[in-house]
């Protein structure tokens, strides 16, 4: 096999090179030379996957950085990267923030980022580029130094990469980048970004395959079949929670709600799993106990989620055995009121819904329960279903993870099911706790997109041997 070598550049947790390492056309794969990260639980990833020779680890801005990695990496063959988005997302406070937030994004040294790649492109003149990003990039504008007159950042990455002699355009289209669907690829997930493939050969940039149009993968196609996980109910503080006299105002039907959700759960257990059978049963004589007292008793309510919790921590000395990922699919906690907001809540339904009075969905426990300023956050909560593809995973699963609500469980997504609605292989690890696998997850290029792109690519080098190929070779 011929290797065509490939620097990464803001690598995060592989996302991007994972894709690549499993492009294939005729004799041509990709090699991961040199992978650049700023960030150290990414960087550990990385260097877990692909050896620590691979990964240099530092920032991109800083001149000793730039002098490493050119260096390191004369004769590579395709620069590939995504620098940091925030500042062009759709979501998040670059769309919904106060003003003085909006401003301080504006200014945001990351915006500049993206200038730091093309400055290494000049400098290595691979013969290929793949620059990816949001979607957000298509409308951001930002002022030239020159006239000061706004232009699309898209357009200008386009022009610099033209005049530091690559062609942009794709084949048969009028463009010079293309909005990817990575649910199109084989990504049980709809996430759109932008890509743009650049050459120095002139030659039309090739479209990825999209192998999976009319038939999207979907969530239970992914994670249906993975250990159930039940979280931790917190009860710290529970007075305190909002809308604890919702709670407190339908106290039976929350409950019930609760104790229907974990009943049915019972019907899906796996055969190693039969605990949860065992803690439903104990439960449910608990709960018949308390039921029996109408009115809301917070002692009674906290020792019933106490003793759930003892059936759950017991449970989980079961669960781990010697499986490393059985670590990355762990629930985070989540207090009550939230419980039972995912046991209420409808699959495929979201919190606009259940608000609505016109509307389906419409629950008047839930819209009752519903602790967010409705005004700017309606669909805070948004509870998956089995038979469609995600909605984009994203890094703010960090922070909480209630637009990521599990089909079935009453809880939101583990880090394990995100990475496997990206498309990582189910071996794959990330390295750092819950928050920085979230981050290193919610920032990646699908790998099963990027590998679609990546045999566009080494098809492109096939079919254009005498004019490409001898470039390659040569610098080997
Ligand atoms: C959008 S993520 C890239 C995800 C990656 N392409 C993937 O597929 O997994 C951007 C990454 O750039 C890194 N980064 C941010 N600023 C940087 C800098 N100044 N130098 C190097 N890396 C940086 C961040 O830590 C983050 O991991």
């Amino acid at each position: 096999m011929t290797k065509v070598k490939i620097l990464d550049l803001f690598a995060g947790g592989g996302g991007f090179s994972a894709g690549f390492a499993n492009s294939r056309n005729s004799d041509l794969e990709f090699e991961l030379h040199r992978a650049l990260e700023i960030n150290e639980e990414a960087c550990l990833t990385l260097e877990n996957r692909y050896g620590s020779h691979r990964v240099i680890k530092g920032d991109i801005t800083k001149q000793s950085v730039k002098d490493r990695i050119l260096n390191d990496c004369k004769g590579v063959d395709v620069i590939i990267g995504g620098p940091p988005c925030q500042t062009f997302s759709l979501a998040g406070p670059a769309r919904s923030g106060s003003i003085e937030m909006r401003e301080q994004l504006r200014n945001d040294p990351r915006n500049t980022l993206y200038k730091h790649f093309l400055e290494l492109v000049e400098k290595l003149k691979p013969p290929f580029v793949v620059f990816e990003n949001v979607e957000g990039m298509v409308s951001k504008k930002v002022e030239t130094d020159l006239s000061q007159k706004q232009e699309k950042v898209i357009e200008l990455v386009c022009d610099e990469l033209e005049a530091l002699g690559y062609h942009t355009k794709v084949d048969g289209q009028d463009r010079r980048y293309q909005v990817l669907n990575s649910a199109d690829y084989g990504t049980p997930q709809v996430r759109k970004r932008i890509i743009i493939i650049a050459n120095r050969f002139n030659i039309d940039n090739p479209m990825p395959i999209q192998s999976h149009v009319s038939n999207y993968r979907t969530i239970g196609d992914a994670i249906k079949d993975l250990p159930i996980r039940l979280p931790i109910i917190s009860t710290s503080r529970m007075e305190k929670l909002k809308n604890i006299e919702t709670l407190k105002k339908y106290y039976p039907v929350s409950l019930d709600a609760f104790m229907d959700r974990m009943e049915d759960l019972t019907f899906h257990v796996h055969s190693e799993q039969q605990g949860i059978k065992e803690l439903n049963y104990q439960l449910k004589d608990f709960y018949e106990n308390i039921k029996t007292r109408k009115n809301y008793k917070i002692n009674a309510l906290h020792n019933f989620i106490n003793f759930y919790n003892l059936l759950v921590e017991k449970l989980e000395i079961n669960r781990f055995g010697e499986n490393p990922f059985n670590l990355s699919h762990q629930s985070r906690e989540h207090n009550f009121r939230d419980v039972v907001i995912f046991s209420l809540m409808k699959q495929g339904s979201n919190s606009a819904r259940f608000m609505n009075p016109i509307n389906e969905d419409y629950d008047i426990v839930l819209d009752e329960l519903y602790p967010y300023a409705r005004s700017k956050h309606k669909d805070t909560y948004v509870k998956h279903s089995w038979d469609r593809p995600s909605n984009t995973i994203l890094a703010h699963m960090e922070k909480d993870g209630l637009k990521f609500i599990h089909p079935e469980q009453p809880r939101t997504f583990t880090p394990y099911e995100a990475a496997l609605l990206q498309s990582f292989p189910d071996d794959y690890r990330f390295y750092g706790g819950r928050n920085a696998q979230f981050r290193q997850i919610g920032n990646a290029v699908p790998p099963k997109m990027a590998e679609a792109i990546g045999n566009a690519i080494l098809k492109t080098i096939s079919d254009n041997r005498n004019i490409i190929r001898p470039e390659i070779i040569e610098v080997k």
